[in-house]
């Protein structure tokens, strides 16, 4: 939610500082789009801001009629709206006689430093938490002649969460930033140096980047970093190298970020299962530092997780549960944080989040520590908090994902879940090796048969755009169907803004078959005819039910599977898999689907209205 990028470089620099953060706020704004903004400030010590309501195409054309001077030192935003509607007052940066301040999170006990503030004589032109930040660091800075200390005592005095970035007039070569429970990494370049929300905002200048902790102080000149904590005082920050590069981070060709990255499944789910087995095919996951008798005791696992990350979780739930006997729980994050859930030395909690900052999953890793539970962080972005913060990651291998609809991540997450599963299997003795290894042959075609499921979406395709005055759709599923059902409802809900919901198909007749009637589109996800019990038989017959009641069925089903024929208005078929990995391929129709149909209707895709990719306030 907002996204920030700090830039200073020396005017040997081959880009112009403005272009450097124009094109950082470009790959940020799935963070938010309601407003963007900069500031500069000249090497002769002159402040220059533009600022502009709606996407940052707006301000580009500000720019345009209203150039900005040569500059050093440089900072952008890019806003998804809390305090104060979405408009040009409201846009930051915000200023404060000679400071420009930027600002991703809420300060809370803004409205008591306000009013301070009011009493002294301040007047405020904006609706922001943002606007009190930048009169606090103005006045400290008055007092301190030091950007980097007046930041630090107005870090200590904010409640909330937040991460910062400011430029003075006086201060042209540098600019400072602090982070509270909101993301901000550093970028480390050469004569020059930058800070973004996440690496994206600098990968097309630097891989190298430093992880910041949290209450951290960040200093960066052309030449130097220094990190320092709240306290003043030197702090250590961790190096890294992004193990991905610009390209990965463009569209390459394909009409939106979505449409590419329904397309890098096959690649993302491929990476995530790579380089997990030793040489005698033994599953190995090196990142799950959690003490091996730790992971033997646990008695339940919690996952936490929120959005497309918690469907992840219920599929998880099946696959763990079936292969390793242990109860598992899934919970929205944010219901768990607040209903003083039982966790306890024997709880194994799995955060699941793509960006690894999503404030609720965030809320609940830390309530789950507290109560003595070990965490272990299921992550796409490296260098974010949640990983930080847990005890033990295991990160999916998903690549950047830029469009705010979660696609390859969720295909990870699962993978990366079923990773976990078997390992536990493993060291629990639930399943033998050479049981596991039969799992992880299956698990390894999956990225074929995803490719084949792109391969054949034509008809997905022609379908979507023949529904666009389409006002609801429903989506069945049993089993591991039940949380794919869920998830392209989500998926037509966040980009078609259709009426969308997913049902547990035994749930059918004790409600949800009431809403149809006739012409009702429903998607059916219909498990296959080999796997275990009457599952397929059961889901064959509610697509009977409810075609016997008029609706328009829409069914996925294993390649091979006749015995829908003759009740489904469309068929599309997936390759065969065993039913557990069954998501994988089910999934992506209903991607597809979303994708198209959003299109069809003139929608923006990859940024729907309203949402934010990264929800990083409570
Ligand atoms: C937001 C996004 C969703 C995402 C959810 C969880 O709601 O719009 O696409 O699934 O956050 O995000 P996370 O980064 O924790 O996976």
């Amino acid at each position: 939610m907002c996204g920030i990028v700090g830039y200073v470089g020396s005017q040997v620099a081959s880009d112009h500082p403005l272009d450097v953060v124009l094109e950082g706020l470009r790959r940020l704004e799935y963070r938010g789009y309601d407003s963007a903004g900069v500031a500069l400030v000249s090497p002769d010590g002159r402040l220059s801001t533009a600022k502009k309501a709606g996407k940052l195409a707006n301000l580009v054309e500000e720019l345009d009629l209203r150039p900005l001077p040569e500059s050093t030192a440089a900072i952008g935003h890019t806003r998804w709206a809390t305090h104060g509607g979405p408009t040009d007052v409201n846009a930051h940066p915000h200023v404060a006689g000679k400071l420009a301040v930027i600002h991703n999170g809420i300060v809370e006990n803004f409205a008591s430093l306000k009013a301070g503030l009011v009493a002294d004589g301040v007047e405020f032109v904006s609706e922001t938490d943002t606007e009190v930040a930048a009169q606090l660091i103005a006045r400290a800075y008055e007092s301190t002649g030091d950007l980097t200390a007046a930041m630090t005592e107005v870090a200590r005095s904010l409640h909330g969460t937040f991460t910062l970035l400011a430029v003075h007039e006086d201060a042209p070569g540098l600019v400072v930033g602090a982070r509270h429970d909101s993301p901000l990494v550093v970028g480390i370049g050469q004569g020059e140096n930058f800070l973004g929300s996440d690496v994206a905002a600098f990968i097309s200048h630097t891989k190298e980047a430093l992880e910041l902790g949290q209450d951290q102080v960040v200093t960066i000149t052309p030449d130097t970093v220094t990190v320092t904590g709240f306290d003043g005082l030197p702090a250590e920050a961790r190096r890294y190298t992004v193990d991905w590069d610009a390209a990965a981070a463009e569209k390459g060709g394909f009409a939106s970020f979505m449409d590419k990255e329904i397309h890098d499944q096959p690649h993302a789910v491929a990476d995530t299962l790579l380089g997990r087995t030793d040489a005698h095919g033994r599953l190995v996951l090196d990142e799950v530092r959690i003490d091996e008798s730790v992971l033997r005791s646990v008695d339940k696992i919690v996952v936490v997780a929120c959005g497309t990350a918690a469907y992840a979780g219920h599929v998880a739930k099946y696959a763990i549960e079936h292969w390793c006997r242990i109860p598992v729980e899934v919970e929205l994050a944010h219901e768990f944080r607040y209903r003083d859930p039982v966790v306890n030395e024997r709880t194994l909690v799995v955060a699941v989040s793509q960006s690894g900052e999503t404030m609720d999953t965030l809320m609940a890793v830390r309530h789950a520590r507290e109560q003595g539970a070990k965490v272990l962080a299921l992550v796409n972005t490296h260098g974010s908090t949640i990983p930080r913060e847990a005890d033990a990651v295991l990160y999916t291998h998903a690549g950047p994902e830029i469009a705010v609809a979660s696609t390859k991540a969720f295909l990870a997450q699962i993978t990366a879940a079923y990773l976990l599963g078997l390992y536990l299997a493993q060291l629990r003795g639930n399943k033998y090796a050479d049981e596991v290894g039969e799992i992880l042959i299956e698990l390894r075609a999956m990225p074929d048969k995803i490719q084949q499921v792109l391969d054949r979406a034509d008809r997905v395709r022609q379908t979507a755009r023949s529904m666009v005055d389409t006002s609801s759709v429903l989506f069945l599923g049993r089993h591991v169907g039940f949380p794919v059902a869920m998830e392209g409802a989500l998926k037509l809900k966040e980009l078609a803004y259709i009426h969308a919901e997913g049902f547990a198909a035994g749930e059918l007749k004790h409600g949800p078959i009431a809403l149809i009637e006739e012409g009702q589109p429903v998607f059916v996800i219909v498990p296959s005819p080999r796997g275990r019990d009457s599952l397929h038989s059961k889901v064959v017959s509610n697509i009977q039910e409810i075609r016997a009641r008029g609706a328009r069925t829409l069914v996925i089903a294993e390649d091979g599977d006749t015995d829908v024929l003759p009740y489904a208005d469309e068929v599309f078929y997936v390759p065969q898999s065993p039913t557990l990995l069954a998501p994988l391929l089910a999934v992506v129709p209903l991607q597809i689907f979303a994708c198209e149909l959003a299109t069809a209707k003139g929608l923006d895709v990859d940024q729907p209205r309203n949402l934010a990719k990264s929800v990083t306030v409570e």
